[in-house]
């Protein structure tokens, strides 16, 4: 099963089991780590699940849509790798794929 390396605001990283199909910020909250709020569930409306992507793995992942850029525009944290981890299906080709969680707004 391929890997989601989530490292978290404290520093710690973790090696998840990435389900094919699910998206990164449904692993990482049905691994427990609660700290990914994800209040809006995966709708594109709340940036709760913004996360910081490995540069290595940008090109692998979807383009961003309008509102997920808006929506990271709202965050204090933005930088060139944000995504909202609700809008990035996880799947084989991004196997080890590393995301760090942003800081809390
Ligand atoms: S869970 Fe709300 S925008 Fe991703």
């Amino acid at each position: 099963m391929p890997k989601l390396i989530v490292v978290t605001r404290e520093g710690e990283e973790r090696a998840l089991d990435g389900q094919t199909g699910h998206s990164v910020m449904e692993i990482i909250r049905d691994a427990g780590i609660d700290e990914l709020l994800a209040l809006c569930g995966g709708c594109c409306s709340c940036a709760t699940c913004h996360v910081h992507v490995d540069p290595d793995f940008a090109a692998k992942l979807p383009a961003m849509s309008p509102d997920e850029d808006d929506l990271l525009d709202s965050t204090s944290d933005r930088n060139a790798t944000s995504r909202l981890s609700c809008q990035l299906p996880f799947s084989d080709a991004l196997d080890c794929l590393k995301v760090t969680i942003a800081a809390e707004d």
